[in-house]
């Protein structure tokens, strides 16, 4: 959700300890805790997007880890968030939903400490997250520079795919495939890229490769131009999109009105795709030009198959931050 209108005007405290706070659109916020040690920390819970409950407790978790990993972290400890409808739903769903989180969080080497709970209506489930990250070592929104390139490591089409999948229309094999990726941790994209010069990195989620590629280029002050022709998508995304499109999508176009140029060489289906909204979707790297081909290559010869070169970054031309090109 956009919040700026509520969050205007709230009285607020400095620290200059906040290396990281909320005015960049970051995945998480980054606290200094001496010269060579920060905490990141960061929150995210949502509704279940697929039946399944052991899926979700991983998609939900694997989901919260990804934005401790996207600011170059190591997550150490996580807190679970629940709203639960007991009386419907009972407890062995909610042993499987538990259970599946838990298994991400052993594969991430974290800790769980606690968590909290609340009877609702609607579930709800994800967590809180701690992780650390040295200083000068944080992979924040605000340093792309022009000449870098970009490199998406999943691939994109989750929001229209789940929503076909809550229609019944999501072939069985596309189905695991969708669920499989965004099951996946980004732990073993972010280690691919140690040695490498990242100068910027987000994940993609809930507003879409491009409202988070358009806040990357608004904290950076550049403008980032992706080829859509270039990305890696779901097999059969594109033909979903005419049926299933959410309503996310729209939203997220509307988020970047008047900062997004279109060029309509590029089929419109591709367009939309950019404004998908993802879940648990890929880190979106801006890495040093000099060694993309190098940090491709590693990505997709090990953790991330379908890793891709999608973009690069240019200078600030007025108030556009985001081109999609042929
Ligand atoms: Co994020
Ligand atoms: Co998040
Ligand atoms: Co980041």
């Amino acid at each position: 959700m956009e919040l700026h209108g509520a969050l205007a005007g709230l009285p607020v405290l400095s620290d200059s300890n906040v290396l990281v706070g909320s005015s960049t659109y970051d995945d998480a916020g980054v606290y200094r805790l001496s010269a060579d040690m920060a905490l990141v920390q960061t929150v995210d819970f949502f509704t279940p997007i697929v039946d399944d409950p052991g899926a979700f407790g991983r998609i939900a978790m694997a989901n919260a880890l990804s934005d401790v990993y996207a600011m170059g972290g190591r997550p150490i400890n996580a807190l679970n968030i629940l709203c639960y409808p007991i009386g419907e739903l009972g407890m062995e769903t909610l042993h499987d939903i538990l259970h599946g989180a838990a298994e991400k969080l052993k594969e991430a080497g974290v800790v769980l400490l606690g968590g909290h709970s609340v009877q609702d209506k609607e579930l709800k489930f994800g967590a809180a997250i701690t992780g650390l990250v040295h200083p000068d070592r944080i992979w924040t929104n605000a340093g792309a520079k022009p000449g870098d390139v970009l490199i998406l490591t999943k691939r994109i089409g989750t929001g229209v795919l789940c929503n076909a999948l809550k229609a019944g229309k999501l072939a069985k094999d596309l189905e695991r495939e969708v669920i499989d990726s965004m099951s996946t941790l980004n732990a073993a994209a972010a280690k691919a890229c140690e040695g490498a010069t990242i100068h910027a990195c987000t994940d993609v989620t809930g507003f879409g490769l491009a409202g988070h590629a358009g806040q990357m280029a608004e904290a950076s002050g550049v403008t980032i131009r992706i080829r859509p022709s270039a990305l890696p998508l779901f097999p059969g995304a594109e033909g979903y999109m005419a049926e299933h499109r959410t309503r996310g999508n729209r939203t997220n176009r509307a988020y970047l009105a008047g900062r997004c140029q279109e060029d309509p060489a590029v089929p419109q289906t591709l367009h939309d795709l950019c404004f998908d909204p993802q879940t648990s979707g890929g880190l979106l790297l801006v890495v040093l030009a000099a060694e993309a081909d190098a940090l491709l290559s590693r990505l997709r010869s090990g953790p991330c198959p379908a890793a891709a070169r999608i973009g690069e970054v240019v200078a600030r031309a007025g108030a556009i931050v985001l081109e999609l090109v042929p």
